[in-house]
């Protein structure tokens, strides 16, 4: 298995391009399945997340197509182009769903249309039990009946979909993202409250728009969706990674240094940078993105708490925490997202970090410096804090499990060795 070693105590210095949001990439491949024509996703980052759900996709019978090489010098990452001309298929089965809970977005479209499916019920991260009962119940509302048997959800909705009205009780990003797209081929209209509204989501809703979807009130909590017979191919560029551009702030506040993000959006990140500035970091807007420096003057703890957009992303509270280890004072960090995700706690103490948990909140107290030791990458968002943790440690850190972090974090020791950082990923 793979390891990534780092050695610590450089500042980084120079430009890294910020890839194409794996979050938006994935429901954006889904939606292939609403058409019988061609669509063509640019800037599709490559990460085995991405190689994962194309898996899946080919199974149900969506033809791949893929061209650009997504190099760093490459303007706009690797086109994919996708065409469902004809669904050979209506089941996601375990052995590729449990690897990854996004593949879980099939269902939606697949009944909106074949009018059934059988979707294994997904696995991913284990950052907390992330049932999908969301999913189930707006589909549910929208005419689908559905049984689950064997581990397995069976849905079929013999005369088709129907528009429903539908409140999310709680915000779900994925439940979002699979009633969109099933409800812009139901007969109706679909009314949906408390929507997310993470910029994810709305990438899709716009791609769904090129593709012929009848859809009010992006970006907001209430979307409205008229359900229409067929939807058209479209070319769509998938949004620049916000998760990436947060980590990379961070990564740089933690060594000190200056980096311009090229392609980074300042937009989709608004509750993350007034915090890191109150922190001492600086953050400017460019031409080309965003540009991040820490020189001198050392940062200070803060209080956060993880909320669904426009808050402070829990896929990014990892990476906090692991700046905050060595800040000057005190940081109190909630997470309101998901149940179990402090697994990086323990791994961050194992380098020195001074921190404890108690329910939901994380207390970090800021030591002068962590030390290098082996660690374990627990999950997508923690692996990557470990690299930040270790990029900031005086000696060697050796993070195991790292296909962990190839999930999300497109050649990322590539993009750091780039800008002066020693790290090299260690083969077996
Ligand atoms: C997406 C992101 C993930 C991010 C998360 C929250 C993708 C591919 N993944 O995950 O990186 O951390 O949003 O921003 O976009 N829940 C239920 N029932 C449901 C659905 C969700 O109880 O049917 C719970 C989950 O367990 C979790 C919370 O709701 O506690 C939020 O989950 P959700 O927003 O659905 O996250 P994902 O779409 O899985």
């Amino acid at each position: 298995m793979d390891r990534i070693q780092v050695r610590g105590g450089r500042r980084l210095n120079g430009e890294i391009r910020v890839s194409g949001a794996k979050n938006a990439a994935l429901p954006l491949m889904v939606a292939s399945l609403l058409t019988d024509e061609p669509l063509t996703l640019v800037n599709v980052p490559h990460l085995t997340d991405i190689s994962q759900l194309a898996e899946i996709l080919a199974g149900l019978g969506v033809e791949m197509t893929m061209s650009g090489n997504g190099h760093a010098e490459a303007e706009l990452g690797r086109a994919l182009t996708m065409q469902a001309r004809k669904i050979t298929s209506t089941v996601a089965p375990y052995e590729l769903v449990r690897k990854m809970r996004a593949s879980f977005l099939v269902a939606g479209p697949l009944i909106a249309r074949c009018h059934k499916a059988k979707v294994s019920l997904p696995g991913g991260c284990a950052i907390g039990t992330r049932p999908v009962d969301l999913h189930l119940k707006g589909l549910e509302a929208m005419g689908a009946r559905i049984e689950l048997k064997d581990g397995y959800v069976y849905a079929e909705a013999p005369g088709g979909l129907h528009g429903a009205h539908f409140v999310f009780p709680f915000v779900s990003v994925g439940a979002s993202e699979n009633l969109m797209m099933a409800a812009s081929l139901a007969k109706g209209t679909t009314t949906l409250e408390n929507v997310a509204m993470e910029p994810e989501v709305t990438d899709l809703g716009h791609c769904l728009l090129a593709m012929g979807a009848k859809i009010e009130g992006l970006g907001t909590r209430t979307v409205r969706i008229e359900g229409v017979d067929r939807l058209k191919g479209t070319n769509y560029t998938v949004l620049p990674d916000r998760i990436e551009t947060g980590t990379y702030l961070m990564a740089v506040a933690a060594t000190g240094g200056e980096l311009e993000l090229i392609g980074a959006r300042g937009d989709t990140i608004e509750s993350v940078i007034p915090l890191l500035t109150s922190a001492g970091v600086h953050i400017a807007p460019t031409n080309r993105g965003l540009k991040v420096a820490r020189n001198g003057a050392h940062y200070t703890g803060v209080e956060v708490t993880t909320e669904p957009y426009p808050g402070f992303p829990t896929d990014l509270q990892a990476q906090l925490m692991a700046l905050m280890c060595t800040a000057n004072g005190t940081s109190h960090i909630t997470e309101t997202i998901f149940e179990n995700r402090f697994m990086h706690a323990p791994e961050l103490m194992r380098m020195g970090a001074d921190i404890t948990i108690e329910h939901q909140t994380a207390t970090v107290r800021g030591v002068e410096k962590l030390r290098g030791a082996p660690v374990m990458a627990t999950d997508l968002r923690a692996s990557v804090s470990l690299v930040i943790a270790g990029l900031a440690a005086e000696g060697e850190t050796v993070i195991n499990r790292v296909y962990h972090l190839d999930r999300g974090f497109e050649r990322i020791e590539e993009k750091l060795s780039a800008v002066g950082a020693d790290i090299r990923r260690v083969k077996g």
